[in-house]
């Protein structure tokens, strides 16, 4: 009988790094593959799933507005269950350190099934920095069987976590695959949020691209990372800041706030995927506190600056494409200037590097797992 896989997310950036995973297994007659969205996120995970062209089994539908960790939690631990209970999976992959990973992995574990953690051994050894990912990304570890590690550095991570070495598997990134692929689909796309974007810079423009979210980050932070955003753009006037700006209410209120009325900032709505790689192609620096976006960025040759303090991702920043910046308003003002002021080190950063992978960390696992089956 064909092995039951199931896969499992809920957010913008685990649907993007599953998405050539799901791909693959569907295609392949060896397994019975079903996808269960948490729909943790709505609108940012639908624009995903639609590029992709994914249409989950189950969906459990759990976003409210200014939802909370524990209800978050709560409700992916109880809606899992009848999923579990029908599908009957052998297998439960997850992705990342997201609060959907932690729930659904717990969920497998109790259901008996084998867990299998994608993106796995990321750490700041830090419980509270990223808050709550570094310890949604621990409890991860602890339940799963399989841990797929994108970089010698994390399978480190998980060696000294006691994590058993014949169960990690160094794979790359699966963002990578997704990269790729879809910059090829980019090239020749007529989209429309493309062509607004267009409408947005004039042609010989420089273009700083923001993203900002992180939760650590609510409150001052983001209204440091809005002061020193303004205080760029009124330095750069011929530069334009593109800020693709995320639905949480604790981002949406201080940035609209702070920044809606600056003539060189365009606050825009979440970019679908396609649109989101062309915009860093055309970006000549980064301004973000994503985790995603630290890895696709180096292997576009874009220079990032990471509003953090500290990050799980060291690959790009030893580098030198990264630059962690923290959240100080003077810090980030200071190193953006030094970028722009200094051609020899925009020139430095702006180096391709692919510390995160080649492109088949999704043959890496789907091959792995075969392999399983053959045992
Ligand atoms: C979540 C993850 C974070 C990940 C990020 C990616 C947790 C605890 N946080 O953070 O690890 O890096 O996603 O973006 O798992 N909202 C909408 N529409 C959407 C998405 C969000 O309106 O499509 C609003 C809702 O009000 C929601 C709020 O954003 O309650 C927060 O969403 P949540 O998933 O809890 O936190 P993020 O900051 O998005
Ligand atoms: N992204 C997107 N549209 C946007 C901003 C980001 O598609 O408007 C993509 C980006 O390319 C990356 C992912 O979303 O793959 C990062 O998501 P996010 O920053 O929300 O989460 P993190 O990676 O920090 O967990």
């Amino acid at each position: 009988m064909n092995k039951k896989v199931l896969f499992v997310f809920g957010t913008r950036p685990e649907a993007i790094k599953m998405a050539p995973l799901v791909k693959a297994f569907q295609a392949e007659m060896l397994f019975d593959t079903k996808v269960c969205v948490t729909a943790q996120h709505r609108e940012m995970l639908d624009q995903v799933l639609d590029f992709f062209n994914i249409v989950p089994d189950f969906d459990l539908d759990i976003m409210e507005p200014n939802q909370t960790l524990n209800s978050i939690t709560a409700k992916i631990l109880l809606e899992m269950k009848p999923v579990l209970d029908v599908f009957k999976p052998d297998i439960v992959f997850v992705h990342g350190d997201t609060t959907t990973t932690m729930a659904a992995s717990i969920a497998a574990f109790y259901s008996g099934a084998k867990v299998a953690h994608v993106e796995a051994g990321l750490r700041t050894f830090n419980k509270r920095l990223p808050f709550p990912e570094e310890t949604n990304r621990q409890i991860t570890s602890v339940v799963s069987d399989y841990h797929f590690a994108p970089t010698t550095t994390s399978k480190e991570n998980l060696l000294r976590e006691n994590i058993a070495e014949e169960t990690i598997i160094i794979t790359g990134n699966t963002v990578i695959d997704a990269l790729l692929e879809s910059v090829e689909i980019v090239k020749d796309l007529k989209h429309p949020e493309i062509e607004q974007l267009k409408g947005l810079i004039e042609p010989a423009q420089q273009v700083i691209l923001i993203t900002g979210h992180r939760r650590e980050n609510h409150g001052e932070g983001f209204i440091q990372i809005c002061e020193a955003l303004k205080e760029i753009a009124l330095k750069n006037p011929k530069m334009v800041l593109i800020y693709p700006v995320h639905l949480n209410p604790n981002v949406q209120v201080p940035v609209n706030s702070i920044l809606g009325q600056i003539s060189n900032i365009k606050l825009i709505h979440p970019l679908s995927y396609p649109a989101f790689i062309w915009l860093m192609n055309r970006s000549k620096i980064i301004i973000t506190d994503s985790g995603g976006v630290q890895e696709e960025a180096p292997s576009l040759g874009k220079p990032v600056l990471v509003m953090r303090e500290t990050t799980e991702r060291p690959e790009a920043v030893e580098a030198g494409t990264v630059i962690l910046v923290g959240t100080a308003k003077d810090k980030i003002i200071a190193e953006t200037q030094e970028l722009i002021d200094n051609p020899l080190k925009m020139e430095r950063m702006s180096q391709l590097h692919n510390p995160y992978g080649d492109g088949l960390a999704t043959k890496r696992i789907l091959d792995f797992i075969k392999s399983l089956e053959n045992a």
